[in-house]
């Protein structure tokens, strides 16, 4: 059975999808970010204290491990989108959704302490969108825009992946 790999800007909801999704579908979930955490025994915002090319050439590794996996639910880190490598592997056994949110929204109930690229503020987050949201509509099978509820949410998905 195909992944549902699911991929989107900082704050888009990526982790509270893949849970509820994971709950809802009864399939087990991973979260990269976690899984990169705990092999290499290092937060995130450590690895970037080193040098941002430190953490991707990591991430890129943690993508093609977690991409042999089957019938999970994926939920990446937002720069996953960077590497062509990363989505190619990614895409090979998976379902990959693009979960658009309005920034505004976003701004709303971010968390910036864990993330680094949101060391200077969240508003970076307008920048970063401009410039990843091409490359997610690219990299993506199914575009859902997230500003409904998230039960209306969960189903559009669930209805786009039948
Ligand atoms: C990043 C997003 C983060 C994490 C790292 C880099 C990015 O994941 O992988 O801080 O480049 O957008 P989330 O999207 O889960 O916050």
């Amino acid at each position: 059975m195909k992944n549902i790999v699911l991929i989107g800007i900082m704050g888009c909801g990526k982790t509270t999808v893949s849970l509820l999704l994971a709950e809802k579908l009864a399939r087990p979930v991973i979260d990269i970010d976690e899984y990169l955490e705990k092999k290499y025994q290092m937060s995130i915002p450590e690895m970037f204290a080193i040098s941002e090319a430190y953490f991707r050439e990591r991430e890129t590794i943690c993508c093609q491990e977690v991409s042999k996996l089957n019938g999970y639910i994926i939920s990446t880190g937002g720069g996953v989108i960077k590497n062509p490598e990363n989505m190619k592997a990614l895409k090979e056994n998976g379902i990959v959704i693009y979960i658009d949110r309005p920034i505004s929204m976003i701004l709303e109930d971010v968390e910036t302490s864990s993330r680094p690229l949101l060391k200077d503020g969240a508003e970076k987050l307008f920048d970063l969108y401009k410039e990843r949201h091409q490359l997610y509509l690219d990299s993506c099978d199914y575009h859902i825009m997230n500003d409904v509820t998230i039960d209306e949410f969960i189903n559009n998905i669930i209805n786009c992946i039948k």
